[in-house]
């Protein structure tokens, strides 16, 4: 054990560090997600849910799973079995195990969608008289059987690759670049889409709530697991990555910077898509393929479009793999040091077994899309059980480990926050705000209480 504890591997540097749960944090969530979602649910009244969600639970989680990572020094299970020996949290790490097949097999679907779209561009662009015809192209190509399965598993054998390669070479290298040339082409695509014509539509849809939407049950939820899928919270990600932090970061300002960063990707990315979702009249509930249909239809628009579809496919695919690069090395870590695998064996066997597990969500866009859980697809309903229900959970669990399992003065100096009044706060929102406003939320969803 000490001797396996000596081996494991450490980043490089903290921003090193920092850069790696951005790379985490940032992803589709942060575009394909978070623009179906704000659409289906909304607008701006769903918008100040997931921010309040952001705040009151997301950072002060995203400060507990760093805390926990770095004091343990393990994967997700492991951290819990040292810091708890014989304690029920531990079903934490367990449910993040499972979250992380979970996620990544329909994360995999959707990233490889990008990779195609990726490729189409660099072939020439798609040919359209009309940026109608985008759905047409979008729908006929998830729905076809081999193609997109084709793209899922090219994107998941880089997803191994990388893991596979290790901390430092893999995961730590390819996050220097990507971000920030990521965020570049997102603020210049939302410049040119806001001169489209659809601005003051987009504005008021994102930023004037109408709060008759707040009647909805559902929306509360769809707050709370976008917070937490786009922070990559409630599932061990930022615990396995602080697992590999050597002992003096200082980590409050780290979840700071990285919560801060990922939801300001999402509203710019929201100023990107929703004035072309007016410009070009598309519906803005239109579902998983808003981003697929308008970003297209944008580049359609612009001069030299092609090129600015390509690099923008390119980046949302790094995006991506940065991100399934985190999920898969939550269930990497686990069977690394569980089985006692190495590292090439456990990439290869877990991240063939996700991509299997991924299939039935790509057909059930085709073949397979009669089967329905209340009324959801395969890949939604995957999405929705681990989204809005193992990942809040995972969370919940994670805050009232941290704010009752722990003696407040060890959370404090492990958080490196000490005896300060933000960390009493810090605390004090574990203990009560987080969990009660996550149990509240679950119960507005089964409508057994109302907000009228
Ligand atoms: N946060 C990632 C995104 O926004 C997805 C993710 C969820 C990654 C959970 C890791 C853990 O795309």
């Amino acid at each position: 054990m000490n001797q396996l504890d000596s081996n494991r591997e450490q980043w490089n540097s903290r921003i090193g560090f920092i850069l790696a749960a951005m790379g985490s944090a940032v992803g589709l969530g942060n575009i394909w997600r978070f623009s179906y979602v704000t659409g289906e649910n909304g607008g701006a009244a769903f918008l100040v849910i997931y921010l309040l969600c952001i705040l009151a639970i997301g950072i002060p989680v995203v400060l507990a799973e760093f805390t926990i990572g770095k004091k343990a020094q393990s994967d997700v299970v492991g951290s819990f079995e040292k810091l708890a020996p014989g304690k029920p949290w531990i079903v934490a790490g367990i449910m993040g195990v499972a979250s992380a097949f979970i996620i990544l097999s329909f994360y995999g679907v959707v990233a490889g969608w990008t990779v195609k779209y990726f490729f189409s561009y660099l072939t020439g662009g798609f040919t359209v008289q009309d940026s109608s015809e985008y759905v047409g192209i979008f729908v006929g190509f998830i729905s076809s059987p081999f193609q997109p399965l084709l793209w899922q598993f090219i994107f998941m054998s880089m997803t191994i690759g990388i893991v596979y390669l290790g901390v430092k070479k893999g995961i730590e290298a390819s996050n220097k670049i990507l971000m920030p040339s990521l965020a570049i082409l997102v603020i210049i695509l939302a410049g040119y889409s806001l001169s489209l014509g659809g601005a003051s539509e987009a504005f008021s849809f994102l930023f004037t709530p109408d709060w008759s939407a707040l009647k909805e049950p559902k929306v509360y939820l769809a707050a709370l697991g976008q917070a937490f899928f786009s922070l990559s919270l409630g599932m061990g990600a930022l615990i396995t990555y602080g697992g590999y932090l050597s002992k003096k970061e200082k980590l409050p300002g780290a979840a700071v910077s990285v919560a801060g960063l990922d939801t300001l990707f999402a509203l710019v990315a929201g100023l990107m898509i929703f004035p072309a979702v007016f410009a070009f009249g598309i519906s803005p509930d239109e579902g998983a393929g808003l981003a697929f249909i308008t970003l297209p239809s944008i580049f359609e628009q612009m001069a030299f479009g092609t090129l600015f579809g390509l690099l923008f496919f390119l980046l949302l695919a790094a995006a991506a793999l940065s991100s399934a690069v985190s999920l898969l090395e939550v269930a990497v870590a686990y069977f690394i040091r569980k089985f006692t695998w190495s590292r090439k064996k456990a990439s290869i066997i877990v991240g063939s077994i996700i991509f299997l597990m991924g299939v039935p969500s790509s057909l059930g866009q085709g073949i397979w899309s009669n089967i329905r859980f209340f009324d959801n697809d395969i890949l939604d309903s995957m999405d929705f059980i681990a989204s809005n229900i193992l990942l809040p959970l995972g969370g919940l669990i994670i805050a009232l480990f941290m704010g009752w399992g722990w003696k407040k003065s060890d959370a404090l100096e492990a958080s490196d926050f000490g005896d300060s009044a933000l960390g009493h706060a810090w605390i004090f929102t574990l203990r009560f705000i987080a969990p009660i406003a996550i149990f509240i939320i679950f119960l507005a969803s089964t409508g057994i209480i109302k907000f009228e």
